[in-house]
């Protein structure tokens, strides 16, 4: 094998990537690590990351404020393509690991490094994500990853980071597997790997629960732009400010709550638990506004679309060719969806209670009504019943006549 001069590593702080760190170094000779931390919105200090990953022995440490990207370029088409995987999850974690492996791979050309790396094991989703967006954008790039092969149980990898002054975590770490970003939380593992185990209340952060969540409701409209989100509670924002309004508003009132049975690419289904309060409230608020505002055909496509859009996201492809055809099809649906949804918040529930668009909406109340103002010429519904029946009735005549 080539050796390595310089690799840049995708860094969190916790100790399984600060381990990372002198492992690289000492156990594949590599004289260069620099560490990439991502800001996504997670409330974290990145400053005192930045620090943890020089104290750790990294030769330069990098903090990327991403949020913004995350944002317009992954969480706005996401909303568009009303992704939800399984029918559920709407990809938090998921959408976050194709832009921090961008970054990867644009830190490693601006530093001049051969290699990236990321501490993901060699079980979950986020491995594939990472390997597959890095070698859709720089394919030359060498991959390396720590965790999928140093075979060390975590406490010995605790070991392993102390001989290299890495300090063992001081707080009893959580019993959960936590990712969190603006999007969302995803939580797994510990007392969750029983199925049958109702989550207890330390597992969430970003929505209240039933039983706190206040009596009285509360309504929220949501305006959208193409497709986009540009007002919520008659306040336009920022991207990135629609989504932290949103999961504001939707958290108090305990909506974004999900508890799922996932099906992971490596065939293992695990047991999940998220919140993704904003995200889940403006899928659903823009589901709502195309169903005024597209026309059947577009919106029964459109589903299927969507399906694989979500699934394609989950299992890497963000880059891949089939998304980038999708991208363009959602793209050209979304002209017309302008207009205004109106949604209730009670109780974890999200119930929408009208939708309008001044310029795009296909509902005609004059062809709707029941009243005097119908507009609808009832008489060539006999005609189109006749034809749209026929092959029915041809079938139902032969089978009475054998029976
Ligand atoms: N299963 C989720 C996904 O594949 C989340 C995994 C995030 N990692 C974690 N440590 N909880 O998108």
């Amino acid at each position: 094998m080539q050796q390595i001069k310089k690799v840049v590593l995708a860094y969190s702080g916790g100790v399984d990537t600060s381990v990372c760190i002198p492992y690289l170094q000492n156990e594949y000779g590599i004289p260069e690590v620099v560490t990439f931390v991502a800001d996504l919105g997670q409330g974290e200090n990145l400053e005192d990351i930045r620090q943890k990953a020089l104290n750790s022995g990294a030769t330069e440490a990098v903090i990327g404020n991403l949020l913004d990207d995350f944002v317009e370029r992954y969480a706005f088409p996401a909303i568009r393509a009303n992704a939800l995987y399984g029918d559920k999850y709407p990809l938090s974690t998921a959408l976050a690991r194709p832009l921090i492996a961008e970054n990867l791979v644009h830190v490693a050309r601006k530093l001049g490094a051969d290699a990236v790396a990321h501490g993901c094991t060699g079980k979950g989703n986020d491995q594939v994500r990472f390997d597959l967006a890095i070698n859709a954008l720089g394919p030359d790039l060498k991959i390396i990853t720590p965790a999928r092969e140093w075979n060390m149980s975590r406490e010995e990898a605790i070991l392993y980071g102390e001989k290299f002054g890495i300090p063992a975590p001081v707080s009893k770490k959580s019993p959960y597997s936590i990712d969190v970003n603006l999007l969302g939380r995803s939580v797994e593992a510990g007392l969750l790997e029983d199925a049958m185990q109702e989550p207890n209340e330390d597992v969430f952060a970003m929505t209240a629960s039933i039983d706190d969540a206040p009596n009285s409701s509360q309504d929220v409209e949501i305006v959208f732009e193409n497709g986009f989100p540009i007002s919520i509670g008659n306040e336009f924002l920022t991207p990135a400010k629609i989504i932290q309004k949103a999961n504001v508003l939707a958290g108090e009132h305990g909506f974004g709550r999900i508890d799922m049975i996932e099906d992971r690419v490596v065939g293992i289904k695990s047991r999940e638990i998220y919140e993704a309060p904003g995200l889940l409230l403006l899928i659903k608020a823009h589901k709502e506004l195309e169903s005024i505002t597209l026309n059947p055909e577009i919106l029964d496509f459109k589903n299927t679309v969507e399906k694989k859009w979500g699934q394609l996201v989950y299992q890497g492809f963000w880059f891949g060719p089939l998304k980038k055809a999708l991208d363009a099809f959602i793209e050209s649906t979304q002209t017309s969806v302008n207009g205004k949804v109106k949604i209730r918040l009670h109780k974890g529930n999200a119930i929408v209670i009208g939708r309008s668009s001044d310029k795009n909406s296909l509902y005609r109340e004059d062809l709707a009504t029941y009243s005097k103002k119908d507009i609808f010429n009832h008489k060539h519904a006999e005609g189109f019943i006749y034809m749209w029946g026929m092959s029915n009735k041809i079938w139902a005549e032969s089978n009475l006549k054998n029976k």
